[in-house]
């Protein structure tokens, strides 16, 4: 009997010790690059895969200016990215994609302290109940998307990226996009009811979307442009498993519960780190050519499901998120 209990035993430990490393490996960034000097600009970068994408860059010699809505979580993941990498070239600068008008005044802020970027990383994402945009949109839609979309535009018209000095946009996915869509006669989901997932989904899609037409508007490669997919960690949004000083609607409770949560996430779901890698190799990578049209995983270029490559969706959405976003003025619509 203690034999078998024995065996058990040892089963259950190998086991646990084959998921461990089956599920929460992933490769990490090969590249030796450094990025000297280059400003990157990381939306959402106070937790999460968005900090995790900024300490690895900032390592790397980059200027990263994280774009953030909460000013003492900002400061506080600064102050993190600064002491662990030694470098001081890590700021922050308010942003609250809910609110187009914050969104705004970041580029203007951006461009007048920093110049011209070299990359942007889309990755700030909301996932919840259906809640209304300053601006009065569907909050999920504008986080993910429209927010990013009018970020993305905004910095193009006023820096005016060329192939001299391009920008490359990277857009934080998932493949949750894989079975989604995007009801155009709906945008606000005012008529469907409201799920979560699907809600959630659709926004990367649209990110996607985003990407390949920013490709094929830019053929000149001033802009280029991935979207990235991080993989799954518990839960959706890996800032949840961090015990923060600061107290927000989203972090897990401190309680066992949470501790107990938290526990089985570094067992077994990938940590924000290698769930950042992902970025770091399409900021590093020498040229982004050969993932032009694909879904950067695990540092690699993957296909993407047909859903993705709908060119005249991605160019509906683009024309119907132009006119959302007070970008008239500009009179830059590119086709
Ligand atoms: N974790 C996963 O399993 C997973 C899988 C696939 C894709 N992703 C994607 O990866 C990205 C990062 O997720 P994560 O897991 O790192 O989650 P996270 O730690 O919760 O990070 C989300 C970030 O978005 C920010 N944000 C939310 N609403 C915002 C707003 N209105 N304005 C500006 N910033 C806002 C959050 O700021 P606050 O701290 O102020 O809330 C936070 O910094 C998301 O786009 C997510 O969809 C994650």
């Amino acid at each position: 009997m203690m034999y078998l209990v024995g065996l058990a035993l040892i089963f259950l430990i190998v086991s646990v010790i084959f998921l461990r490393v089956y599920i929460s490996s992933g490769t990490k960034c090969s590249l030796d690059r450094r990025l000297d000097g280059k400003v990157i600009i990381i939306t959402g970068g106070n937790s999460g895969i968005g900090k995790a994408a900024a300490l690895e860059l900032a390592k790397r010699g980059a200027r990263v200016i994280i774009g953030c809505r909460n000013k003492v979580k900002a400061e506080a993941a600064v102050t993190l990215i600064r002491r662990r990498t030694g470098s001081d070239a890590v700021h922050y600068l308010p942003l609250d994609l809910a609110s187009l008008e914050s969104v705004k005044q970041f580029v203007d802020m951006f461009i007048k302290q920093y110049g011209p970027a070299y990359a942007l990383v889309n990755n700030a994402g909301y996932m919840g109940p259906k809640q209304m945009s300053h601006d009065r949109y569907d909050l999920c839609f504008q986080v993910n998307y429209l927010g990013h979309y009018y970020l993305t535009q905004l910095l193009i018209q006023k820096s005016k990226p060329d192939k001299s000095s391009p920008l490359r946009v990277i857009n934080v996915v998932s493949d949750s996009y894989v079975n989604s869509l995007v009801d155009f006669d709906d945008i606000m989901i005012e008529r469907n009811s409201y799920q979560v997932f699907d809600a959630y989904g659709r926004t990367k899609l649209a990110l996607i979307w985003f990407s390949n037409e920013l490709n094929y508007r830019y053929w000149d490669s001033a802009v280029t442009s991935v979207p990235i997919h991080p993989d799954s960690m518990l839960p959706p949004f890996a800032g949840l498993l961090e015990v923060q000083s600061v107290q927000t609607s989203y972090t897990i409770g401190q309680g066992l519960s949470g501790r107990v949560l938290r526990l089985m996430a570094k067992l077994f779901f990938r940590s924000p780190e290698t769930g950042a890698q992902s970025i770091v190799h399409s900021a590093l990578v020498g040229s982004l050519e050969d993932y032009i049209g694909k879904l950067v995983y695990d540092c690699k270029p993957i296909r993407l499901a047909a859903v993705a490559k709908d060119h005249r969706k991605a160019e509906r959405l683009w024309d119907i998120s132009w006119d959302m976003c007070p970008l008239e003025d500009l009179k830059m619509k590119i086709h």
